[in-house]
């Protein structure tokens, strides 16, 4: 007999859920999550690049990160001798930073909806890179205005050790491994958790090359 309509619908085989790894009660890892996306990510983040280069930025006590920055969208997090803030325009260049491309729009809100934060709606993101051996110290994303929006985090690249841990520095961190295409988010009672990243690994992505690049949105202001 041929199918009918409603073989179409039987639900012997489930659709393909991509795994959510829950790392806090309102905070999960979405895996492969960006990877659907790429095709049209990585062209539109050459574009922002060409408007606003990686640069190097200092921490306010002296530091140089090791991470290189650039940022898109209306508010760019920003660090140097001064402190650290959002900026409306790139310091480097002094002019706005670059429009958020709509397919990153489009990722972080469908990556927030799918951790239960349905009206996200980002004006900044960090563009962070790493090449093997930078890291990022555990610290709590806390220069925005309210911190009522979550943060969605990208990572593509080189894998990294995301480390996930409490309230206060001296806290316990979680491991969570990240790896291209993962997608880390949270908010709500786990907005404010130190987070960081171990020093990245020596390897070459097949794609991306030998280094880690990490989108962060937030609702800045
Ligand atoms: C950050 O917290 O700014 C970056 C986190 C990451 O690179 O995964
Ligand atoms: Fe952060």
């Amino acid at each position: 007999m041929a199918p009918t309509t409603l073989d179409l619908f039987a639900d012997d085989e489930p659709q393909q859920q991509p795994r959510r790894d829950r790392i806090g009660e309102q905070a999960f890892v979405l895996r492969g999550f960006a990877l659907p996306w790429l095709e049209q990510l990585l062209p539109a983040l050459e574009g922002v690049l060409a408007a606003a280069p990686f640069r190097q930025m200092v921490t306010p006590g002296g530091l140089t990160m090791s991470a290189a920055l650039s940022s898109c969208g209306t508010w760019g997090w920003t660090t140097d001798r001064n402190g650290y803030r959002y900026t409306r325009n790139d310091p480097q260049t002094g002019l706005p930073w670059p429009d958020m491309p709509e397919v990153f729009l489009q990722l972080a809100q469908a990556a927030a909806r799918e951790a239960g934060f349905a009206a996200f709606v980002p004006d900044s993101c960090l563009i962070n890179r790493y090449v093997p051996g930078a890291k990022m110290s555990l610290h709590q994303d806390k220069d925005e205005k309210s911190y009522a929006a979550p943060i969605v985090s990208v990572s593509l690249g080189l894998p990294a050790m995301f480390l996930f841990g409490g309230f206060h520095r001296s806290d316990k961190s979680q491991r969570v491994p990240l790896l291209h295409g993962d997608v880390v988010v949270w908010g709500g009672v786990d907005r404010l958790r130190y987070h960081g990243v171990l020093p990245i690994k020596d390897g070459r992505h097949s794609q991306l090359g030998e280094q880690r690049i990490n989108f962060t949105f937030r609702t800045a202001n």
